[in-house]
């Protein structure tokens, strides 16, 4: 049985201050100590664009949460972290608070696991969806056939805008530093056209325990597998994860590929909803569960 949590933990010991650059091996070691796949590269990557905070006691690195400001208003919040034998203090409600005072009235998107969840409700988050992450050894993919005027192709300087005018759409949010970013550091980046304009684009890139296929923005499911099969067909034989949104119809056919279903988290929105244009693109699978 848990101990009864103190309801005001107070002169715990416990320092928040901002994150730097000079605490993301610390911040590695942490996740590490939870078995997350991400490597130092990935922590430094993900904190390139991001603000965070860190909790601190005796001088020792115990919880992280980062956030990332998407546009004047818009954020994703992730990478929520407590050393285990530090939960249940409220280190996370105080790191969480401390990310969103920044944030003020931005409108928030998070992706919780079963632990975080009620710890998010509780700041006024509330459920909008589900992921499923499927990882594995990918199998050799069969080609999907494109109907007449569709094509896929590799993608070029020149597509940078259109790629984030895209992904814009299918988020809800800008995120061009984002998309600049794994453009130049990318594997392999398709672009999935129409009568030569860019609809749909998917990005295979270096993650984890192996390659991550993410984002992946299509205007229909035909389309999204079309780039997820070229994509997974290109890592054959190696660790590959892919994350999707769950009503994406995704799931079966991605066992099918070798990669089975590992994890469900939660998808989850602080404000107002996301919007959308009519006929926008979808996006099938996100960058990563903390960035979204
Ligand atoms: C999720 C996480 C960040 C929460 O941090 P935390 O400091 O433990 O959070 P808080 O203390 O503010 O509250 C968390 C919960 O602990 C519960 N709790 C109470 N007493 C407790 C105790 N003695 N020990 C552990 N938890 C206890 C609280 O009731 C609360 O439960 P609920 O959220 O189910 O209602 C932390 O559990 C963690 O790092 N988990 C692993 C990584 C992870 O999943 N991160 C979330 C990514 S989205």
């Amino acid at each position: 049985m848990r101990e009864p949590m103190p309801k005001n933990p107070v002169n715990d010991g416990v320092r928040l201050r901002p994150m730097v650059a000079a605490d993301l091996l610390a911040a590695h070691t942490l996740s590490d100590e939870l078995r997350w796949p991400h490597r130092l590269a990935d922590w430094e990557q993900a904190f390139a664009h991001a603000r965070g905070v860190v909790a601190e006691r005796d001088g020792e690195i115990v919880g992280t949460a980062l956030c990332w400001p998407r546009g004047e208003h818009h954020a994703t919040i992730g990478l929520v972290i407590v050393r285990p034998a530090y939960q249940g203090q409220r280190i996370g409600q105080r790191l969480m608070s401390a990310l969103l005072d920044q944030l003020q009235d931005r409108v928030v998107l998070l992706h919780a696991t079963a632990e975080g969840r009620g710890l998010y409700e509780r700041l006024g988050f509330a459920r909008i969806g589900e992921l499923r992450q499927h990882q594995g050894i990918a199998a050799p993919a069969p080609l999907v056939a494109l109907q007449p005027l569709w094509r896929l192709r590799p993608a070029g300087a020149s597509d940078a805008d259109a790629l984030k005018q895209l992904d814009r759409q299918a988020r809800g949010m800008p995120r061009d530093a984002l998309i600049d970013q794994l453009l130049a550091t990318a594997q392999a980046c398709v672009v999935l056209d129409h009568d030569a304009q860019p609809r749909g684009f998917g990005i295979l890139r270096r993650f984890g325990r192996g390659h991550v296929i993410g984002p992946v923005v299509a205007p229909d499911m035909e389309g999204a597998k079309a780039l997820i099969a070229h994509l997974v067909g290109m890592n054959a034989g190696h660790f590959t994860r892919i994350d999707i949104d769950a009503d994406s119809g995704l799931a079966e056919w991605l066992e099918g590929l070798g990669l089975p279903r590992v994890d469900a988290p939660t998808t989850m929105l602080r404000g107002a909803a996301l919007e959308a244009p009519v006929d926008a693109p979808r996006l099938f699978a996100i960058v990563t569960q903390a960035i979204g």
